[in-house]
């Protein structure tokens, strides 16, 4: 398996990067997933934009090479190379702001960012899809920069460890009593029939995933609006759906043990996960 490590392609198994690396000493970087189906990425220039906001909001110089152009190339590069280019994949990009020795304020200007790119098989939770997927909520103990994807995920892996140990798919982040997202997703809920997720701002990680649900949603003609969720809505609400780019489109069917509407994939929700896998999953090649 190669990756892309700092401008060359590795094996996966001989690429290391050094233990003074500020990602491993400060989590001090940046990451995106993106999701490829039969070898195309998919929302790439979305990932790209919010990929430049990230490292900006944490002033990491990107390398002038690497464009949005260079990125695409380096994962078409990757998949080949890797076999990739049919079925479903995940692209995973790290940017650290490189090693140094350790200091908290920023190293000398001229420290090369840590640049990581790696491929994997992927194959999409559908199963889970038709069954409906169960989810807890916990306390949003958070930073109040959420709307960074940075590498600093440690609030995000316990709370998910929470959900693992109680048996359920996702943990839902509420910060004082409003829902605000899952440690690795989006959440939507279906109330008295209008479709609300919880405003872009820096309390989430607005997801691509969210993003183009909400276009979706918008030409679908449903009634949305970006405008937050009370826990104690929750249990009531017609349906509930978390969006990722591992999940897609993911019908809750229970919270903190509460079923949610009939206990099956609410229709609406199922209706947007195939308007999404239409438009973004299989759109077909735009003929040029
Ligand atoms: N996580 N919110 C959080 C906290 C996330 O970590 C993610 C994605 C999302 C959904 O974003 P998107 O639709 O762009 O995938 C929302 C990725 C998949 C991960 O950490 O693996």
């Amino acid at each position: 398996m190669l990756v892309y490590l700092n401008g060359r392609f590795v094996d996966r198994a001989s690429a290391s990067v050094p233990i003074d690396d500020r990602g491993f000493l400060f989590g001090d970087g940046v990451y995106e997933v993106l999701r490829v189906v039969q070898g195309r990425l998919v929302e790439p220039a979305r990932h790209w934009a919010r990929l430049a906001r990230g490292l900006a909001g944490l002033r990491i110089r990107r390398p002038d090479e690497l464009d949005d152009r260079a990125l695409g190339a380096i994962a078409h590069h990757l998949l080949a190379d890797n076999g990739l280019t049919d079925g479903e994949a995940l692209v995973y990009l790290e940017i650290t702001r490189g090693a140094a020795p350790r200091t908290h304020h920023f190293p000398p200007p001229d420290t090369s960012p840590t640049v990581l790119m790696s491929v994997g098989a992927y194959a999409p939770p559908h199963a889970l899809r038709e069954r409906g997927t169960a989810v807890i909520t916990v306390p949003d103990q958070r930073w109040a920069r959420c709307d960074l994807k940075t590498i600093n995920l440690l609030p995000n892996a316990l709370a998910k460890q929470l959900a693992v140990d109680a048996g359920v798919h996702e943990a839902v982040f509420v910060r004082d009593g409003v829902v605000t997202e899952g440690s690795s997703s989006n959440i939507f809920a279906l109330v008295d029939g209008e479709l609300r997720t919880y405003p872009a701002s820096n309390y989430i990680l607005s997801g691509i995933t969210r993003d183009v649900v909400l276009d979706i949603a918008g030409d679908l003609g449903l009634t949305v609006r970006t405008f937050p969720i009370l826990a104690a809505e929750l249990p009531a609400a017609e349906e509930v759906f978390l969006t990722s780019t591992t999940n897609d489109v993911m019908p809750v069917t229970s919270v903190d043990g509460a079923r949610i509407g009939d206990g099956r994939p609410g229709p609406v929700t199922m209706r947007l996960y195939q308007a999404f896998a239409a438009a973004a999953l299989h759109r077909p090649s735009i003929a040029v």
